[in-house]
């Protein structure tokens, strides 16, 4: 029984990692991109229903593997939702991780507007801009591997 678990362990790795892109995977993250459009809160729910959270982003690598990765993924002039939303006045990432660390906010941005609590990717260059949380939008998870 032991060996039989033992053995059964690898070859489920190996099919989970095989079936995320390697162009998508980074720190041993996938990145999933959904194709419908949703409100950022229903957004962050397909996103746990998959395993991860809406893709929170550390460092210009990761924002630039999920950019390119967004290309490939919409083949169109698509923006997306990413995990920062606005709790009370500071920005916080859908996955609790910290939110000091990196940001790419567009100039002007974040705006200071009530209504404007949730962030998304812009797909020209990759700049995060606010809007909404009830606006529908595509959407990218980071699913751990
Ligand atoms: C953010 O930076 C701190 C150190 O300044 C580090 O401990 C932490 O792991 C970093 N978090 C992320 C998510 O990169
Ligand atoms: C978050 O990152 C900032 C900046 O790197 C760091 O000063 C802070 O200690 C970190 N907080 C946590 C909880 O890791």
């Amino acid at each position: 029984m032991f060996l039989r678990c033992f053995l059964l362990i690898p070859v489920l790795v190996v099919f989970v990692s095989s079936s995320c892109p390697s162009s998508n995977t980074w720190k041993k993250n996938c990145y999933v991109f959904g194709t419908e459009k949703l409100g950022f809160s229903k957004a962050e729910v397909a996103c746990i229903q998959k395993g991860g959270h809406l893709a929170s982003i550390h460092d210009f690598f990761e924002l630039d593997v999920i950019g390119q990765a967004a290309e490939f993924a919409y083949h169109s002039r698509t923006d997306y939702w990413i995990g920062a939303y606005k709790l009370g006045k500071t920005w916080q990432w859908t996955d609790k991780s910290n939110f000091s660390n990196f940001t790419d906010w567009a100039r002007g941005e974040p705006q200071n507007i009530a209504e404007y609590g949730c962030a998304f990717m812009t797909y020209f260059n990759w700049d995060w801009k606010t809007e909404n949380c009830a606006n529908l939008k595509s959407y990218v998870c980071t699913v751990p591997i």
